[in-house]
């Protein structure tokens, strides 16, 4: 149900801070639930499940569910609240076409080399098996990430290496999908401008350490500061409401 740190250097997780910061991530993840539609008894893995939030839904409706991300202590969350979870790389699935359906909630934008990730799903899916997933898509946090790259290129700072996401076109993932045998049933954008309950500090804590990765704490404290007062103008009301601008993209496909 939730982010996975593949491949973002720097990036850390903390189940508390992830609960505080982001719970939204899961209750924003209920209707590609409901496009999912888990039926009873259906065996689905739950690509990139964090914390379990979601997962723990699958199973509540008579699912067999694994949940897989890369976190170890998010694996651990999972599994305290009752869920099967293991830590696996998305990169490399090792299951060969056991299970009815693949899910994912905002996970996948956090995997780097999506031509492997849906490779493994294809794999990990019997025959007509079903892909349902959401996650950040083309001009997701599309300010942050600039004011990010801005502030630190003010300071001589390149970005080169630093951003860690994945936010495709539906173009470009239907294609992606098709080239690894997929039949793309349905794929959109959806631009969901999201209330912070923490503000763009707890975000930027939260998920934009690989781009503040290796950096003098003075520096760090300054390039935040720096794409604070950037977005200001853009994404907080002035009254203290902070606003991130994502946009996901949802897709269904058939193994
Ligand atoms: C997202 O859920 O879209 C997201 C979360 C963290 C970083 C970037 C995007």
């Amino acid at each position: 149900m939730t982010n996975t740190p593949q491949n973002a250097p720097g990036q850390n997780w903390d189940v508390s801070g992830y609960a505080e910061h982001a719970h939204f991530v899961p209750k924003q993840g209920i209707d590609v639930l409901k496009q999912l539609a888990p039926q009873p008894g259906e065996r689905i893995l739950d690509l990139g499940c964090g914390d379990g939030t979601l997962t723990a839904q699958l199973v509540q409706r008579g699912a067999d569910v694994l949940g897989i991300d890369a976190s170890e202590d998010m694996v651990n969350a999972a599994r305290l609240r009752g869920v099967t979870a293991r830590v696996v790389d998305g990169h490399q699935l090792p299951f060969d076409h056991e299970f009815d359906a693949v899910f994912s909630n905002a996970a996948l934008h956090w995997m780097l080399d999506p031509q492997a990730v849906l490779a493994g799903v294809k794999r990990a899916l019997k025959p007509g098996g079903r892909f349902v997933a959401e996650f950040g898509g083309h001009g997701n946090v599309a300010a942050i990430c600039t004011a990010l790259i801005a502030s630190l290129q003010f300071r001589g700072i390149s970005s080169r290496g630093r951003h860690p996401w994945y936010f495709p076109t539906t173009q470009e993932y239907s294609h992606l999908l098709q080239t690894v045998g997929f039949r793309v049933e349905s794929i959109e954008l959806i631009p969901r401008p999201t209330p912070l309950p923490t503000g763009m500090a707890g975000w930027l804590e939260t998920f934009a350490s690989p781009f503040l990765h290796g950096l003098d704490e003075d520096l760090k404290v300054a390039v935040v500061d720096n794409t604070m007062s950037l977005l200001a103008h853009s994404l907080s009301d002035g009254q203290g409401n902070w606003t991130a601008d994502y946009v996901r993209l949802r897709v269904s496909a058939r193994a």
